[in-house]
């Protein structure tokens, strides 16, 4: 597969799709991870004498009103910031203004296009892969380098569209994403872990498949563990119960329960708002309280468990970790393992949200920038964004 440096990219408008679908809470960007991972490819674009045109989704735009919380102008401050220079932004993702600020464009400009999602509001294009789209947005450009491992499980017209109608390659994210998420696949360090939380077993089943057949050990934590827990016949209160995926917990448990770890005991409040928290042994829970975060024998048994590995895959957070009441478990894991000789990969979406803002940008191999994709990925499947370029 083609990567931005087999291109002689200067003097050339370089179109790259970027994931700068990042959580926003009040107008505010909570997390810039999939930003600062993207500079890589955008300065090597730069420093080789490109025009750099940069085209990203952000959320998903079903309503006119969506337009206003939805726009990627957010992202433009914090852009020009991180790569310390101006950027262009058009309002517009086609017609005459935008193809006239790309003709304008010098070597070393940077233009943003305003979210590629705004076209869903006419017919799903973006999100259906319309095909003029696709070829109306690489007409504008004279190379395309998909960067946006984010979205590398979607089929739409700014990434594999343009990718079927352009030189195509791949940028530094995507080629890091790939080579890490690769190896755990193919030939990963053992002893293995993975821990695995989140709320619903039913979104993780392909994955949850794929891994424990690899892995030396499944370390199961957070809403999901619930399910897990009731089909061993504990009494789980109110916690979050996925009940059509009991018997396939039942099923898993009776396979590899050598290998898979349960919690032993948990905080558990009335609800997630109420602050009454206690800690209950996991065959303790009071009928009419939830389970929202491991407690202490369980955080000492997972580090016990993670002290015999080399290797660790995690995706879902341990408990409801946006609230203070319920971060320790996630926090403790994560300082557990920051501190470790293991190679740790965190796997996007919530656990890679909380890894940085707890501080732990740096600490681990790996932070995915890809959530859906990068559970896509471990479970085997195809991507359609990569299978575009190497096609
Ligand atoms: C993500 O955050 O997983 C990607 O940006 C894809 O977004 P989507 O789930 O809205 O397609």
């Amino acid at each position: 597969m083609k990567t931005i440096r087999d291109f002689d990219l200067l003097n050339k408008k370089v179109i790259i799709r970027v994931d700068f679908n990042v959580p926003i809470k009040d107008g505010v960007i909570l997390d810039d991870n999939r930003i600062v991972m993207a500079l890589d490819t955008i300065n090597y674009a730069l420093d080789n004498g490109a025009k750099v045109i940069l085209l990203s989704h952000l959320g998903r735009v079903k309503t006119l009103e969506d337009k206003n919380s939805k726009s990627l102008k957010i992202v433009v401050d914090r852009l020009s910031k991180l790569l310390n220079r101006k950027i262009l932004f058009s309002t517009e993702t086609r017609g005459n203004n935008l193809e006239n600020m790309i003709n304008s464009m010098k070597n070393g400009d940077v233009l943003l296009v305003e979210n590629t999602r705004f076209e869903d509001l006419d017919g799903k294009k973006e999100s259906g892969n319309d095909k003029e789209l696709g070829e109306y947005w690489a007409s504008l450009g004279d190379i395309f380098i998909n960067d946006a491992f984010g979205t590398a499980h979607r089929a739409h017209a700014s990434n594999v569209g343009i990718a079927s109608n352009l030189e195509s390659g791949i940028g530094f994210l995507m080629e890091k994403e790939l080579n890490v998420l690769n190896s755990v696949l193919n030939n990963p360090k053992r002893p293995y872990a993975v821990i695995l939380g989140g709320a619903k077993v039913n979104d993780k089943i392909g994955v949850i498949n794929s891994l424990v057949k690899k892995a030396d050990y499944i370390l199961i934590a957070g809403g999901m563990c619930y399910t897990f827990l009731h089909a061993l016949g504990y009494n789980i209160g109110s916690s979050l119960l996925d009940s059509d995926s009991i018997d396939y917990c039942k099923d898993l448990l009776a396979k590899y329960k050598d290998k898979i770890i349960l919690p032993v005991d948990n905080i558990v409040s009335s609800g997630i708002d109420s602050k009454d928290t206690t800690l209950v042994n996991i065959d303790s829970i009071p009928s009419d309280k939830m389970g929202l975060d491991i407690g202490v024998k369980t955080i000492e048994l997972f580090e016990s468990v993670l002290s015999k590995c080399n290797m660790v895959v995690w995706n879902g957070t341990l408990g409801y970790s946006e609230e203070k009441a319920y971060e320790v478990g996630t926090k403790s894991i994560l300082e557990y393992l920051s501190n470790s000789n293991c190679d740790t990969i965190i796997c996007g979406g919530d656990t890679a949200s909380a890894a940085i803002n707890f501080g732990y940008r740096d600490k681990f191999m790996h932070i995915s920038t890809g959530g859906g994709a990068s559970l896509e990925l471990l479970e085997g499947k195809v991507l359609p964004g990569i299978e575009a370029i190497e096609k």
